[in-house]
């Protein structure tokens, strides 16, 4: 069987950094993307330490020159992909009001939890359909759900269930490729993000995410998941 091969966006901490640890633990070949090489480097120094080898990507997923390098540097080195996690993201806002929010804030958000998955998607979908069972995990989160959206975070919260609908169009654009598309919300977790008084650990927000890159059924796409199960949009 052909080894499996996956990227994780923003994965030098936190869930990303989770996930390539659970992935290369179950086999796959990771590339952990890091905007910043060194900060990188050094997570896959903690993971070698470990006894998991994973290969470091560099890679700004608010800058379309770096997303290109990073998608060429790929192409170069595998001959297809089998699991892009969407991970990479921002939550500079957090009190402020969509009423006076700075459109910078709302730009640089929606370039980093938005586009840079749309870009993401667009530059890596064909190496994805060479899998045969491509899987597409945006990580999205609650406060990006319509249903339950009130007035936290405005642009972060903005930006998410924009990720949303760009995960309901990529499914859509790709079911005939066999590649599935979803989003998950992980839950309150303890990073950098989340803060020392979340719940979860950064394991237990990972969950959904390995479980769709191993064994979910490849039609189950265009959903919004938590906990391994859909929730409302
Ligand atoms: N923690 C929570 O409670 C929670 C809840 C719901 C959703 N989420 C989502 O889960 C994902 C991971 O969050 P986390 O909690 O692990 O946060 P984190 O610890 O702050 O990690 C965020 C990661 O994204 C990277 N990143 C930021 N901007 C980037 C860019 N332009 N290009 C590439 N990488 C970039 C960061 O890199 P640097 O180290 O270089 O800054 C870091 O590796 C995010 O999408 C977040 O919105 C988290």
């Amino acid at each position: 069987m052909k080894q499996k091969i996956a990227v994780v966006t923003g994965a030098n901490k936190g869930i990303g950094f989770e996930i390539c640890r659970q992935l290369a633990g179950k086999g796959f070949q990771v590339f952990l993307a890091a905007r910043d090489l060194k900060r990188g480097t050094e997570a896959v120094g903690k993971l070698k330490a470990s006894g998991l080898e994973v290969k470091v990507l560099q890679l700004d997923v608010s800058d379309l020159k770096s997303i290109e390098k990073a998608a060429a540097e790929l192409a170069s080195s595998v001959d297809h992909l089998d699991v892009l996690v969407n991970n990479a993201g921002i939550y500079e806002d957090e009190d402020a009001s969509a009423l006076n929010i700075s459109p910078e804030i709302v730009e640089q958000t929606f370039r980093t939890n938005t586009l840079g998955p749309l870009l993401m998607t667009q530059r890596l979908w064909p190496l994805l359909a060479k899998s045969g069972s491509g899987r597409i995990i945006n990580v999205s989160s609650g406060l990006g759900s319509l249903s339950e959206m009130e007035t936290t975070a405005p642009a972060y919260s903005i930006s998410k269930a924009a990720l949303n609908a760009v995960t309901r169009q990529c499914a859509a654009a790709l079911k005939d490729k066999k590649i599935a598309v979803n989003s998950i919300s992980p839950g309150w977790v303890r990073t950098e993000m989340g803060g020392a008084g979340a719940p979860l650990t950064p394991a237990e927000g990972a969950d959904t995410v390995i479980w769709l890159a191993t064994e979910a059924p490849l039609s189950l796409t265009s959903q919004f998941l938590r906990e391994r199960k859909p929730i409302p949009w």
